[in-house]
């Protein structure tokens, strides 16, 4: 499928989705949301898909979403047309999974976008930051709440209130990211991660994800009451049987998603 605002390339397992509005640092408008969330379901549901990694230009991951699209809106318009809340859905549902890999600006709706994936590498050059508070809104996917969670009430607080860009390496100390690369490093660090996770069942990345993401929205008794048991799920597929057999017999495993 072709589309205008991303540039989407499928090989070895791996689709790597790139924003691509230079003219707006990649802002996000109404055509790019529904375009990512149209591009990750359908790798999601591609079987020659195992990792997804989303990733920007030099200059931004993404600087929010697009200012001027949002300019003349009302309140009945945002809050008939749901803005963005379907396609935010679309991308936290997508069960494989997703690495941000980070440069430049990430900004507001950016940001956001960012931490509804599963990791962040970021580059040295990686600015993060909730700025809607100086243009007199909030942050409205998830930058209260998956902000709070990756880096704690205080600095999600100091985020949200001042508007004030955080830079990478503080990121990384924080939390937020997973780690930071030289910029020049950025995009063949994120294949390599995803390389890796690509070699994997993708039945168990699927199960990890999961997993997770549970650990976000439950007690610690449920979280691992669900860990159980899909630890003992694994026992059930395939790729248990050839992940240890390969182990005892000092070969690479060869997984076929069973
Ligand atoms: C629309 C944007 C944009 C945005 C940048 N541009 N950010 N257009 N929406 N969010 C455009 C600029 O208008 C300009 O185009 C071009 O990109 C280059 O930007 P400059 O400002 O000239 O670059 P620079 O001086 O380097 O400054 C970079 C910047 C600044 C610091 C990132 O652009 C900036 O502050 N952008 C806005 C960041 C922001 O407030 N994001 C939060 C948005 S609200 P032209 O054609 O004018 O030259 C949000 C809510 C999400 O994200 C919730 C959704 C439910």
């Amino acid at each position: 499928m072709a589309y205008e605002t991303l540039i989407v390339e499928i090989e070895d397992y791996i689709a790597l989705i790139r924003l691509n509005r230079p003219e707006a640092l990649n802002a996000l408008n109404a055509r790019l949301m529904q375009e990512l969330a149209a591009a990750v379901t359908a790798a999601d549901r591609n079987d020659k898909v195992r990792c997804i990694v989303i990733t920007g230009s030099d200059k931004a991951f993404a600087a929010g979403a697009d200012v001027k699209e949002m300019a003349e809106k009302s309140f009945t318009d945002v809050f008939f047309d749901d803005l963005f809340a379907p396609e935010a859905d679309a991308i936290t549902r997508v069960r494989k999974p997703i690495i941000a890999a980070v440069a430049g600006y990430c900004l507001g709706g950016g940001c956001e976008l960012a931490m509804m994936c599963d990791f962040i590498i970021a580059a040295d050059t990686a600015k993060f930051g909730q700025p809607e508070i100086n243009l007199g809104i909030v942050a409205g996917m998830g930058g209260t709440q998956r902000l709070t969670r990756a880096v704690g009430k205080s600095k999600a607080m100091d985020m949200n209130l001042t508007g004030r860009f955080m830079e990478a390496p503080e990121a990384e100390r924080c939390g937020l990211v997973s780690r930071v690369v030289p910029a020049k490093d950025l995009l063949a660090e994120a294949m390599k991660a995803a390389a890796k996770i690509a070699q994997k069942s993708a039945i168990t990345t699927m199960i990890v994800k999961e997993a997770v993401n549970r650990a976000q929205e439950t007690t610690l008794r449920e979280g691992i009451l669900f860990e159980r048991r899909m630890f003992n799920a694994a026992f059930a597929t395939e790729d248990q049987a050839e992940g240890m057999s390969a182990f005892l017999e000092k070969r690479e495993p060869q997984f076929r998603d069973r």
